[in-house]
């Protein structure tokens, strides 16, 4: 049995940003939508024990595709609710900050690119930063609920920008979502990650 996570803080807490009411929609919506439908999928067969990992990794080798879009989009947001904090923002610090300066020259250039690959991405998607194979960061534009745990990569943080994620806030200026981002966004988290891979 899946369940929807609570949020890591308050709904009002990421304003303007992400208002209360786009919390409403986006959490206990599309997310909790994700979850009913990932449960009605396995809940009756051999995956009802399998963790949500396996589960996204053998849907997606086996072209389940209703059961993937639903398993993956579940880690997606529940990984993406933690990448933003109401004490985030501003630069980044720690081992992250190092890396973005070694792998991009420098803050304002990594902020720059992955702004533009959220912005350039077409339709449904998720702006990634993530860890590769050879330890360097990457940006990925990932379509749909596509996500970086099918290929093996250590995701670090995850901007969504399906319309649904900042329609309410914002209405269809996905720029300006972007640019608020970079006001919440949880430098902690991607240190986390870098040490948990
Ligand atoms: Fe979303």
């Amino acid at each position: 049995m899946h369940i929807l996570p609570e949020l890591p803080y308050d709904k009002n807490s990421l304003n303007p940003v992400i208002t209360e009411e786009g919390f409403d929609y986006h959490h206990g919506k599309h997310h909790n939508a994700y979850v009913t439908n990932l449960n009605k999928l396995t809940s009756d067969n051999e995956m009802a024990d399998w963790d949500l990992k396996t589960i996204i990794k053998h849907s997606f080798t086996n072209q389940q595709t209703g059961l993937f879009n639903n398993a993956a989009q579940h880690f997606n947001h529940s990984f993406y609710w933690d990448c933003l904090s109401p004490n985030g923002g501003g630069s980044p610090t720690g081992e992250i900050a190092e890396m973005i300066n070694r792998d991009f020259g420098g803050f304002e250039q990594f902020k720059t690119q992955f702004s533009d690959t959220a912005a350039k991405l077409f339709g449904s998607g998720w702006a990634w930063l993530v860890l590769n194979k050879e330890g360097k960061l990457e940006i990925q534009p990932l379509k749909d609920a596509h996500t970086p745990i099918t290929a093996d990569l250590n995701p670090l943080l995850t901007l969504d920008v399906w319309e649904h994620a900042y329609y309410i806030d914002h209405r269809n200026q996905r720029p300006r979502f972007i640019e608020g981002f970079w006001d919440i966004v949880n430098w902690d988290f991607a240190n986390i990650n870098l040490n948990g891979k």
